[in-house]
């Protein structure tokens, strides 16, 4: 199956997931987009209001300074692929609970082991805590502890750089998380163009015949 099929069946799956008692609420699941060969993911919390209504992740304020963040730095949100830790919108925009975050990750992983990508930057406590300590097996102690930092780990079978941040929408009002944020992008766009760097390729090992010419 090509890659772009088996997306389309994990879309289905999303669709008419009913693995948990947030499906009842939702409008529209909330799969995820980007480019499926995106060597970078970023993975958020749950969609809120607009994203529930668009069918699309971080499309509200969150998701405009999201935007602002990687086109500031220089990178297109085309380029990057963005989903949430739960595909569909928690009542009154609470936290997801765990055994929600549970649920979903039949969804989260599948979308991981297809996009495979080197870099995962998790947005917020939820997506932080899921990544560490349930797939990478480290304690997480929150995400003011563990911002600033690369950590290289085994995710799912694939070595992976990750990088945890916080939620933009943490930042909207609150200029020191802003400030942090920032610097924590300038981090993550830096770590993303040094892995997109071609290898350089090594001088090829002269033989006698080399000498001889
Ligand atoms: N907040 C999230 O965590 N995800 C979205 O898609 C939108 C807002």
């Amino acid at each position: 199956m090509s890659k772009e099929s088996l997306w389309l069946s994990i879309v289905e799956d999303i669709k008419s997931c009913k693995l948990c008692r947030l499906s009842s609420y939702r409008t529209n699941a909330v799969p995820g987009e980007g480019p499926l060969n995106a060597s970078i993911v970023f993975v958020g919390e749950a969609p809120g209001k607009s994203e529930d209504l668009a069918g699309r992740p971080f499309v509200g304020a969150a998701g405009k300074l999201l935007t602002e963040l990687l086109e500031s730095n220089g990178i297109r949100r085309e380029e990057v692929f963005i989903t949430n830790v739960v595909k569909c919108r928690p009542p009154d925009n609470r936290d997801p609970f765990e055994d929600e975050v549970s649920a979903c990750s039949i969804h989260t992983n599948k979308i991981v082991e297809l996009i495979r990508p080197s870099m995962i930057v998790t947005l917020g406590n939820h997506s932080g805590r899921y990544f560490f300590e349930v797939l990478g097996g480290i304690k997480w102690y929150g995400v003011k502890r563990a911002r600033g930092k690369v950590y290289k780990l085994r995710i799912l079978g694939n070595d992976v750089v990750l990088i945890p941040t916080y939620h933009p929408a943490a930042a909207l009002y609150n200029p020191k998380v802003r400030e942090e944020l920032e610097e924590d992008f300038k981090l993550i766009v830096n770590t993303y163009n040094e892995l997109s760097k071609p290898k350089p390729t090594q001088e090829k090992r002269k033989t006698l015949l080399d000498f001889m010419k």
